[in-house]
């Protein structure tokens, strides 16, 4: 790769290890995928919850950390700060409320500990998956550096950013030096249509979106999708769309057109810069229907926990969930969690929706995601094997990663069973 001088004086160390060893694993990485050069970037989002899990990502590599190496490392990142605009993926759980979810202290103490380090270094640890909605929103054109599936999905095609799907540490990397290798969705040649899903059936909620996400990525695989026949998403749709799109297993979809609703393609032959569909997949109702089925392993009997908020809920979603639960009471033995953004909670209590929606029994989280809480808390899953939930990614993850006994649905019908206690 070619470097400018400051990039060659990083490299040569004189800047310090932490950026020498970052300038070192993404000179690495952009010789690896064929860049000639660092583009600058504008922002990063990544995910930054654990002092000894970031200090994996420099070396010493391969051997155990002790306290005294974390330390020395943290004082270390403080010094060397991000260039850009900076943002966290959710944490473990809620920041104000993790007793309520059974979170352990030692974990809290040392999330906190994290939140610290970050703030010295210029990272805002806002812990959410919608910066694009909240604290990083990237203009048309920026070049960023993100390593949230949906949220760069999300960027790339409606918002008209560029990044590729970057790994937590090569956004870490990126963001402490300002740039990133300059490959991929950050050159115009390779920002078209390779593949057309026909949508052929209405999709009537959100749900629905994901399902036709979920269809997108399975089928197109690597690739990059142009949706025919297909109505204007709102927000809330279009983030579920993303998101679905993105974790479907399929491979990997950094961007997706809608003709005349994404900022680069105003028509379909925009959309495909000249190029013919390699494959054109239809999205029907049987094939709606068999995503319902595919995704959904729990079709009758008792529910542990309803799970809504995966990516983060807007604050229209809040409210519109304020209104559906306005009155009602939440079954004895099953638990409604509801994930948010600390700014929309806020919001949320300011406006007295978060008032109805606890009233009811239902939690309101922020900052956390119930994938890694799984992953990282103490609590016995078997308490919480029966999830029921309206997010496509939700119920692919828990049932691909923990066996979990999925009931996917939309949002009604999931508010339905957190009531009755049962689907
Ligand atoms: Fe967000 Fe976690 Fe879902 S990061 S998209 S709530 S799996």
């Amino acid at each position: 790769m070619r470097l400018n001088e400051e990039q060659q004086k990083i490299l040569d160390g004189k800047k310090g290890r932490i950026l020498q060893s970052a300038m070192m694993d993404l000179v690495k990485y952009g010789t690896a995928v064929g860049a000639e050069e660092f583009v600058p970037i504008t922002s990063a989002h990544n995910a930054f919850q654990f002092m000894g899990r970031v200090a994996r990502c420099f070396p010493p590599r391969g051997r155990l950390l002790t306290e005294k190496d974390i330390d020395k490392f943290s004082e270390e990142i403080a010094v060397a700060r991000v260039k850009v605009k900076t943002t966290v993926n959710p944490a473990i759980m809620d920041l104000r409320k993790w007793r309520q979810m059974g979170a352990d202290k030692s974990i809290y103490d040392s999330v906190m500990r994290t939140v610290e380090i970050a703030r010295k270094c210029g990272i805002m640890a806002n812990y959410n998956c919608i910066p694009y909605l909240t604290d990083n929103i990237p203009l048309m054109g920026d070049h960023i550096s993100w390593a949230e599936t949906s949220a760069c999905l999300y960027a790339n095609s409606f918002l008209g950013a560029r990044s590729n799907r970057d790994s937590v540490e090569i956004s870490l990397f990126s963001a402490l030096l300002g740039i990133t290798p300059n490959f991929g969705m950050h050159l115009d040649e390779n920002r078209k249509g390779t593949d057309l899903i026909d949508v052929q059936c209405e999709l009537e909620n959100t749900s629905d979106w994901g399902a036709l996400g979920h269809f997108t990525g399975e089928r197109v695989g690597v690739g990059i999708p142009v949706f025919i026949d297909l109505r204007r998403p709102s927000v809330e749709e279009a983030v579920q769309l993303a998101a679905a799109t993105n974790s479907s297993g399929g491979g990997g979809v950094p961007l997706l057109f809608i003709p005349g609703v994404s900022p680069e393609a105003p028509t379909v032959e925009a959309a495909f810069n000249g190029d013919k569909p390699r494959k054109t997949y239809v999205f029907d109702e049987a094939a709606k229907r068999a995503i319902y089925q595919k995704l959904n392993c729990n079709p009758e009997g008792k529910v542990d926990m309803v799970n809504l908020g995966c990516p983060h809920l807007t604050l229209h979603e809040i409210k519109e969930l304020s209104r559906m639960l306005e009155g009602k009471r939440v079954a004895k033995g099953t638990k409604l969690w509801l994930q948010t953004t600390s700014s929309f909670r806020a919001l949320a209590e300011q406006l007295g929706y978060a008032q109805i929606i606890e009233a009811t029994g239902a939690k309101l989280f922020a900052d956390a995601c119930l994938y890694n809480w799984y992953v990282n808390t103490p609590v016995k899953r078997t308490k919480m094997n029966r999830v029921a939930t309206d997010s496509v990614k939700n119920a692919f993850g828990a049932r691909r990663s923990f066996h979990s006994n999925i009931f996917f649905g939309n949002t009604e019908r999931c508010i339905d069973i957190a009531i009755k206690g049962g689907v």
